[in-house]
């Protein structure tokens, strides 16, 4: 079966990196983003109603979905606006939701088998001071995610989710006023991200943390007490925190 891919979120960062390594390797690609310059892509905002898209993915029919629509606030959490972190609700929480249960829905009605992939952040993985609002989305979709799969495995339909620490993109300058946050040390290129969730998909496994700075803060995650991570990570950002931009 000839593979169709489709890339929710690719204007840049990841999604665009995914789009380059699927047509570098012959795959039929379908992106969507909302920026209206990029005339290739289907304009869509997943804060829209999403029959639009639906529509979209009936005509195409992609057997890969992979949602990289995501936005993140990066600092104390009553500096950031109240309607700010609703729509990150909306855009990282109710879209994920309502895209998993129309495609499922639509993939299960056609008997069609499929893969959609969710990203996730080690943000989401334990509590994570400054960025609360976004860690809680990421472990929702997280949760999400590993629930369904079992679901829906035995009617061919996948449902995985790649977990990201930083990578070299945009996000984090856009997620934060905080001038010295804008950047990750040690964060992970967006191609090679793309080649391991590429590999993910090629082995279907269910849920993977990427890149060996992402690997190390899961594995501190799962062994260290709460109060001893939050108490580095508060430190941490509170030295980064300095001047606003
Ligand atoms: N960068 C990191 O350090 C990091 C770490 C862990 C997980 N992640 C996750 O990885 C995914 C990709 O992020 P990235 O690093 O590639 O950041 P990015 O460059 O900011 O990409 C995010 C993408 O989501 C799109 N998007 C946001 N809101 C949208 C909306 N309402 N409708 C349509 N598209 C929308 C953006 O489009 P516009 O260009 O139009 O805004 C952009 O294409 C996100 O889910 C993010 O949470 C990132």
């Amino acid at each position: 079966m000839s593979k169709r891919v489709l890339i929710i979120g690719a204007s840049g960062g990841l999604g665009s990196a995914l789009k380059t390594y699927y047509k570098n390797n012959g795959v039929t690609v379908y992106s969507v983003s909302r920026d209206p310059l990029l005339k290739d892509d289907l304009f869509f905002d997943v804060n829209q109603p999403i029959r639009h898209l639906m529509k979209f993915i009936h005509e195409k029919s992609p057997n890969v979905i992979i949602n990289c629509a995501g936005i993140g606030y990066v600092g104390p959490f009553d500096e950031v606006d109240l309607n700010d972190h609703l729509m990150l609700m909306d855009t990282n929480i109710r879209f994920t939701l309502e895209l998993s249960h129309q495609i499922i829905a639509e993939w299960k009605r056609l008997e069609n088998r499929g893969t959609l992939v969710n990203i996730t952040s080690i943000s989401g993985d334990a509590p994570y001071p400054y960025y609360a609002s976004y860690g809680a989305s990421k472990a929702f979709i997280s949760h999400l995610g590993k629930s369904l799969d079992p679901e829906t495995k035995p009617y061919g339909i996948r449902i995985l989710t790649t977990n990201c620490g930083p990578l070299k993109t945009n996000f984090i300058r856009k997620a934060t006023e905080y001038r010295y946050m804008k950047t990750a040390p040690l964060a992970l290129c967006p191609n090679k991200a793309a080649t391991l969730i590429a590999k993910q998909i090629r082995r279907g496994k269910r849920a993977t943390t990427i890149g060996w700075r992402a690997k190390l803060t899961s594995v501190a995650h799962r062994w260290l007490p709460d109060p001893i991570t939050n108490h580095f990570v508060v430190k941490t950002m509170r030295a980064r925190m300095g001047k606003k931009t």
